[in-house]
């Protein structure tokens, strides 16, 4: 093979670490990373969930050493989810909105304590709801879509006198993002954010969160307003729909099994795309690592390189800790 010559020879690209590191397009940072916590009521509480191993339901004092943990090394937002005990859920998901809510106090207090931490708050009523649903059930098991948005804006206005920093609907009913932004401006939070899940699929992947918060519907199936994950172009309405009605990140939700979409948002919208890597992808790597079967750093670094490559600026990720704290990004 002498004096072979072939033009082009994308290995000399790749013959040292200091060209990988030349020509690398793509980097995961802490600055990307959102940090979902969950939260329950009580004191000195520190639960796990079976299918998150790593993960853990908070009381408020516990809750702030994690957070002051995170900060620590250089994880700065949270996003904060409440597991609400039974027998305070309604049909109104009222816990959300009124006075001394678990999930009003623990945004208070974290931003009390940590002034620099950035909230995150999620607006959907299943986790205070009687039904199980993201939005307002009918008596013969409607998701009511104008109804809703009324509670969602209380809920919203609620987390954002709490402090909130942004504001993440996550519920999929039609026009809140814009229902949402004038309840906000019409209250003076004109600099609140709003994270819209733009286009939230109807997902298995959702699981171990419903396990974590004990919020799984109690009837039905959420396909009347999460998408359907066969399709792509709904996500382009969607998307279009929450860029007119003022959100300022579009989120797409689960994030491995829908790369494609958030590419596709990407390219096609001039808003940060964010990614949710959900707690059934989470839940995925973590059985494949206590089986041995993968390598856990390898995998996740991976995971959020290929999140970024497609076009996310920021991850929502149940590995983001422990990502920074082992340098697997
Ligand atoms: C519900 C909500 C869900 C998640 C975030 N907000 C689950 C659902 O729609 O049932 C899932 C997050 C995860 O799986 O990590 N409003």
């Amino acid at each position: 093979m002498e004096n072979f010559s072939m033009l082009n020879r994308p290995r000399r690209n790749r013959k040292s670490a200091v060209i990988r590191n030349m020509v690398q397009e793509n980097y995961v940072q802490a600055s990307n990373l959102i940090f979902p916590l969950f939260i329950v009521d009580g004191e000195k509480k520190k639960e796990t969930i079976a299918s998150m191993p790593g993960i853990y339901r908070y009381s408020i004092d516990n809750l702030l050493k994690e957070v002051e943990s995170c900060l620590n090394i250089g994880l700065k937002a949270f996003d904060l989810f409440p597991n609400i005990e039974e027998h305070l859920k309604d049909k109104t998901a009222s816990q959300a909105y009124i006075n001394g809510g678990l999930y009003l106090r623990a945004i208070e207090a974290v931003k009390k304590n940590f002034p620099e931490a950035c909230i995150v708050t999620d607006v959907a009523m299943d986790p205070y709801s009687s039904d199980g649903h993201d939005g307002l059930v009918s008596e013969d098991g409607e998701i009511l879509n104008d109804e809703t948005l009324e509670i969602l804006g209380k809920m919203a206005l609620a987390q954002a006198h709490a402090g909130a920093d942004i504001i993440a609907p996550s519920d999929m009913m039609d026009g809140r993002v814009g229902y949402i932004r004038n309840v906000l401006d019409q209250h003076g939070f004109s600099n609140v954010s709003i994270m819209s899940y733009t286009a939230k699929y109807a997902s298995a992947f959702y699981g171990p969160f419903r396990e974590a918060l004990q919020s799984a519907p109690k009837a039905g199936d959420k396909k009347t307003y999460q998408m359907n994950p066969a399709n792509s172009k709904e996500a382009l309405i969607e998307a279009m729909l929450d860029t007119q009605e003022g959100a300022d990140f579009l989120m797409v939700k689960p994030a491995l099994a829908y790369l494609d979409i958030i590419k596709q948002l990407n390219e096609q919208f001039d808003l940060p795309i964010a990614a949710y890597n959900v707690s059934g992808e989470y839940a995925m790597v973590k059985a494949s690592v206590q089986n041995g079967w993968l390598d856990e750093g390898r995998t996740v670094g991976e995971i959020l390189m290929g999140m970024r490559r497609a076009g996310a600026t920021a991850i929502l990720t149940y590995h983001a800790k422990e990502a920074i704290q082992n340098k697997w990004i």
